[in-house]
């Protein structure tokens, strides 16, 4: 049961991010259309030693306790009973703080490595349970395809793939700065109307999406924090009015933020775009062109 274990993290876009409130507890209830991209970190774990022995190529990240995969680990392997060590390497390529979950998929698929590498101890309830206490996108990454998620975001229900989507394109831009994810969420009390969505808006646009209909779907992507970050950030709304120039279907910020994507209807179009987006805002941001699956 030696050897190492490669295991992609990718990331994902929010499709629409429609919060419905504020509740008790300080989290927001909300709706949430995911689809992942398949740009990916890479974790490469290895039984060894005793405790965890974590290294990053990225030195801004914590390697303590403070880290997600650190922690994901700890967790795993208390849980289960194991008092082998473990060392795991991250290979980082997401951006952080950016609204692309890479933080929490590094979490989900470090618990999904781990219980392959101590061949299966936890089942799917003990990884579910696990990996909601670890953050509310952590679930999402327990499985691979489009998902709908409600509560504070990890009840996690896997979708049939968006027909819509098949054959596009997704452009990804990050500005060079991140956003906080708790300071978007507290922001919204500056902003009734998107605190307070009306749910039934991510089946809608679930619905047009599955039915291969991407004119229906248009009008409901959707993103309540925008509300607050593009107010601080205006780049970020002139990305968004660019890439609609350009051609986009759609253009939006993912989670929090600070990432703006774009759907493309063909490969041509975005690489067409992506030197006048250099042009127009500087050769300075991290962009990204990826094909997406549905
Ligand atoms: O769950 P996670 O650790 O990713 O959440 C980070 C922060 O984002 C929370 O502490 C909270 O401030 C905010 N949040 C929220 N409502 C959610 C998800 C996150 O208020 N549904």
């Amino acid at each position: 049961m030696s050897g190492t274990l490669h295991q992609s993290s990718p990331c994902k876009v929010n499709l629409l991010l429609n919060i419905l409130g504020k509740r008790a507890d300080g989290f927001h209830e909300l709706e949430t259309v995911m689809l992942p991209v398949a740009l990916c970190d890479d974790l490469i774990l290895k039984r060894a030693g005793h405790g965890i022995t974590f290294t990053c190529s990225e030195p801004a990240l914590p390697t303590d306790s403070r880290n997600l995969v650190v922690r994901a680990a700890g967790q795993f392997l208390a849980r289960a009973g194991i008092s082998d060590g473990v060392s795991i390497h991250l290979e980082k390529r997401i951006p952080m703080a950016a609204g692309l979950g890479g933080g929490s998929g590094n979490a989900a698929n470090t618990l999904l490595a781990l219980n392959e590498l101590f061949d299966y101890p936890l089942h799917a309830p003990d990884l579910q349970t696990l990996a909601a206490g670890l953050g509310s996108d952590v679930p999402f990454f327990l499985q691979s395809g489009p998902a709908l998620a409600t509560g504070r975001g990890e009840h996690v229900k896997a979708l049939d793939p968006f027909n819509a989507l098949r054959g596009h394109w997704l452009f990804l831009v990050h500005p060079g700065f991140g956003i906080s994810t708790p300071w978007a969420y507290q922001q919204l009390a500056n902003f009734p109307e998107a605190l307070n969505g009306q749910a039934g808006r991510a089946n809608r646009l679930v619905d047009a999406l599955q039915q291969g209909d991407l004119n229906a779907a248009k009008t409901d992507f959707y993103n309540s924090l925008e509300a607050p970050a593009l107010r601080k950030y205006p780049i970020l709304r002139l990305y968004q009015e660019f890439l609609r120039e350009q051609g986009a279907w759609v253009s939006l910020m993912s989670g929090s933020g600070s990432t703006t994507f774009a759907l493309f209807e063909s490969e041509a179009i975005g690489r067409r775009m992506l030197p006048q987006f250099k042009t127009e805002f500087g050769g300075k941001c991290w962009t990204a062109l990826v094909a997406l699956e549905g």
